[in-house]
């Protein structure tokens, strides 16, 4: 490989060395590992299970093979400085959060922001000034965020200190993070992209424009999600002079583990080293596989499979071609049947279904035996299901914003009781509803339960949906602020 990979090639030294380890981890390499595990596993794995020594650096305070490590993927996305997430998407979520906004501050978030959105509010005791994210009335989706919208909330609310993004959204719809940026900076404040669904469109041509190639001052990817990382393993990119680096480190230090994982940040190096010698063509094979799928997908009486269709509507600006969304309003079933289905009968895991459609994710992981079997499976299961009556369409919509009478953290920290969910209209909630996935919340902690909240929660706990969020977990109790 010609791609530098200064952590592994140092944990493969420190493995050499073969010294008398009186230190954590407990399991001295592979010795203290249980047998089946590495009979399993194999050995080697283990043997980049270590902590940090002068040879192998500290995460925390990097000085050498990390801090190269880390330039080396600054300079892969174009970043001025780059960090490795060992607590995923999440905790630089959180920190961008942290960092930007403090106890009373205004941030803008749009509605379609990932719950570790939220528990970066309740971390900083920020002021969200939340704003409606574009739907699709078809295929019933969350869409773009519109710069005029964040132009028109920063009118309103001059004091702002820095306005959130999430581009690409899961379902790869992508908004004008140029123009959104344009907008933050001429007042002078950072805008901050959740790009969790983004890092391989760094890789080719053929994936939509990245947020720091559009002036994003700082976004975090789960390389896991969109590459060859392990699960946890992200990255937080920094590529600005509005942002306070110190404050983002700070924050970093709070959120992340104490003992990052070793195997996770050289998983993060060993990716993007791949990425760096290998991902145009990586990706090019991936999207012209999805293509392929799409295209056969499409052809499935009943079903159809969006793309193109999507782009330049309700704020999308471009979409990602690998996600393939799948959408069954043609036929009578609803996408979480289909969902169950295919993974029960057919040993196909999807990504995420919702009423009307099912998300599928290619990567350049995926095989050609294995889109083959989707497309079977498919049409098995299309003829299965009758037409549905084009009046019957489910109704989709996301609830208007209710009113925030208490900052996240506010609500979060206030003292609270359980009521039954029945009784809780009108009543300012503790805890945020998230339905999961995709983990969007629906209601924050702070806000005053509306009927349309309620009804809307009504509705997706009747298709089983899980909601991550209040303590009981099925929703028969919410707890309410005093
Ligand atoms: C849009 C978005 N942001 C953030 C996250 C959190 O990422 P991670 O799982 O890497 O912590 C997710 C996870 O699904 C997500 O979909």
């Amino acid at each position: 490989m010609s791609a530098k990979t200064p952590l592994f090639d140092a944990l493969k030294k420190y493995a050499a060395t073969s010294r008398g380890y009186f230190r954590i981890p407990g399991h001295r390499f592979e010795r203290g590992i249980n047998s089946e595990l590495i009979d399993y596993a194999g050995k080697n794995i283990f043997k980049l299970d270590v902590t940090e020594t002068p040879l192998t650096d500290d995460l925390h305070h990097p000085g050498n093979v990390i801090a190269e490590s880390q330039r080396i993927t600054a300079e892969a996305f174009g970043a001025d400085e780059s960090f490795y997430l060992v607590n995923g998407t999440t905790c630089g979520n959180e920190s961008m959060v942290m960092a930007s906004a403090s106890e009373g501050e205004k941030i803008i978030v749009p509605r379609n922001a990932h719950k570790s959105v939220m528990a970066g509010l309740i971390l900083s005791g920020a002021r969200p000034i939340y704003f409606p994210v574009d739907y699709l009335e078809y295929p019933g989706l969350q869409a773009g965020l519109s710069a005029a919208k964040v132009e028109e909330v920063l009118k309103t609310e001059p004091d702002c200190k820095a306005v959130f993004a999430v581009s690409p959204t899961y379902h790869g719809l992508c908004s004008d993070i140029s123009s959104i940026a344009e907008t933050a900076h001429k007042k002078g404040i950072p805008l901050l992209v959740d790009e969790a669904h983004g890092a391989h469109c760094y890789f080719s041509e053929l994936l939509p424009n990245t947020a720091l190639a559009q002036n994003a001052d700082a976004c975090a990817q789960s390389l896991h999600k969109v590459a060859g990382a392990l699960t946890q393993s992200s990255l937080l990119h920094l590529k600005s002079t509005l942002i306070d680096r110190g404050r983002l480190d700070s924050a970093l230090r709070l959120t992340m583990s104490t003992s990052p994982s070793y195997i996770l940040m050289t998983s993060l190096e060993m990716a993007v080293a791949d990425l760096i010698e290998n991902g145009g063509k990586f990706w090019e094979g991936a999207v012209e596989m999805a293509e392929a799928l799409r295209e056969r997908i499409g052809k499935i009486p009943g079903l159809t499979c969006l793309h193109e269709e999507l782009i330049g509507r309700a704020s999308v600006v471009d979409k990602d071609p690998t996600r393939i969304i799948v959408n069954f309003d043609g036929i009578d079933v609803t996408g979480y049947l289909i969902k169950k289905m295919l993974y029960d009968e057919f040993q196909i895991d999807a990504e995420m279904a919702d009423s009307r459609n099912v998300l599928f994710i290619i990567t350049f992981g995926n095989s050609a035996e294995e889109c083959g079997r989707l497309v079977s499976a498919l049409s098995a299961l299309s003829a299965r299901f009758p037409k549905k009556d084009p009046g019957k369409h489910l109704k989709s919509g996301i609830p208007p914003i209710p009113s925030m009478e208490l900052t996240p953290r506010q609500a979060y920290f206030s003292a609270s009781k359980p009521v039954a969910w029945e009784k809780a209209v009108g009543l300012i909630s503790a805890e945020m509803i998230a339905p999961y996935p995709p983990g969007i919340p629906i209601l924050y902690p702070g806000e005053r339960i509306t009927r349309d909240i309620y009804e809307f929660v009504r509705s997706m706990k009747s298709e089983g949906r899980h909601f991550h969020g209040p303590a009981d977990h099925s929703l028969e109790y919410l707890r309410v602020c005093n």
